[in-house]
C-alpha cells in the first residue's frame, strides 16, 4: 500500500450495540472488543504502521454503571495474560497516554510491567489510551509549563513545539489518520491538539466486526485524500 500512514488513531464504539443486536449484555460486546484489539494491532503491525493508539477509557467513561467500569478496568489483565507473548514475538512495544494516578492499582502495574517488558522491541507502538481525556491532558500541560516558568527551569517563550512537548504524544510520530468506528460522526475528546491535520475516517461497522478487509478500505480512503496541511498541493495545479 503506498501512502501508508505512520501513525493511527482508532475510537473503539459500538461494543454496546454488538452485544444488544445479539441479545447478549454490554460486557459481552467490551470483551470481543477486547480480543479484536490483538487482531487489529497484530495486522497495522504487519502492515507496517509506526503506531497505533486505541481509546481504551476515557476522563467521562466514569460514568457508567460500576459493573462496566469494574468490568473495563479489568480488561488490561486478559489482554496481557493472553497477548504478551505472541506482541513480543512480533516486536511490538506497549505505552500509554492518560492520567495513570487515577486507574487502579492492579491495572496501573499490568500496564507498567507491559511497558517495561516491551521497552526495547523495535515494531509497531501499540499505544493504549487510558483514563484519557484531551482537556485533561491540554490543562496538564500548561500546568506543568506554568511549573517549569515558575521554577525558572523555562523561559517564558512558548510556541507550538515546545507546547507539543508537555503533551502525552510528545514521544510519538504525528496523527496522520484518525478513525471512529459504529456510525458516531465525532471526536469525543480524544487527541484534539493532535488531530488539527490529520485525516478522519468514519465507518459504520460496530468495532467488534473491525476486522482487516475493513482497516484495508480506511486505509484506501487515506491513501486516496490530498492533504495540504493548509498550503496549495502544486502537482495538481489547485
Ligand atoms: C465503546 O463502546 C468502547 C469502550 C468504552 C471500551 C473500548 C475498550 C476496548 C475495546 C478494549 C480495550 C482493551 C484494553 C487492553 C484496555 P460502547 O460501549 O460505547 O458501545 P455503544 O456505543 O454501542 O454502547
Amino acid at each position: 500500500m503506498k501512502n501508508l500512514p505512520k501513525h493511527v488513531a482508532i475510537i473503539m464504539d459500538g461494543n454496546g450495540r454488538w452485544a444488544k443486536a445479539r441479545g447478549k449484555i454490554r460486557t459481552e460486546g467490551h470483551f470481543q472488543g477486547v480480543k479484536n484489539v490483538r487482531n487489529i494491532a497484530i495486522y497495522a503491525n504487519e502492515l507496517g504502521i509506526e503506531c497505533l493508539t486505541l481509546y481504551a477509557f476515557s476522563t467521562e467513561n466514569w460514568k457508567r454503571p460500576e459493573d462496566e467500569v469494574n468490568y473495563l478496568m479489568a480488561l488490561p489483565k486478559f489482554f496481557f495474560e493472553s497477548y504478551i507473548k505472541e506482541l513480543m514475538a512480533k516486536d511490538i512495544r506497549i505505552k500509554m497516554i492518560g492520567e495513570m494516578a487515577a486507574i487502579p492499582e492492579n491495572a496501573r502495574k499490568i500496564f507498567m510491567d507491559a511497558i517495561k517488558k516491551t521497552a526495547n522491541n523495535r515494531g509497531m507502538i501499540l499505544n493504549f489510551a487510558l483514563n484519557y481525556g484531551s482537556h485533561q491532558e491540554i490543562v496538564r500541560a500548561a500546568r506543568k509549563y506554568a511549573d517549569d516558568v515558575l521554577s525558572h527551569k523555562r523561559q517564558n517563550d512558548l510556541d507550538e513545539n515546545g507546547f507539543a512537548d508537555y503533551l502525552y504524544t510528545k514521544d510519538l510520530p504525528p496523527l496522520d489518520l484518525m478513525i471512529r468506528t459504529s456510525g458516531e460522526k465525532r471526536l469525543s475528546n480524544f487527541l484534539l491538539y493532535q488531530s488539527a491535520y490529520s485525516e478522519m475516517v468514519f465507518t459504520d461497522i460496530l468495532w467488534p466486526d473491525f476486522d482487516r478487509d475493513v482497516f484495508d478500505l480506511c486505509l484506501k480512503q487515506y491513501e486516496q485524500r490530498d492533504r495540504r496541511f493548509g498550503g496549495l498541493n502544486e502537482d495538481k495545479n489547485n
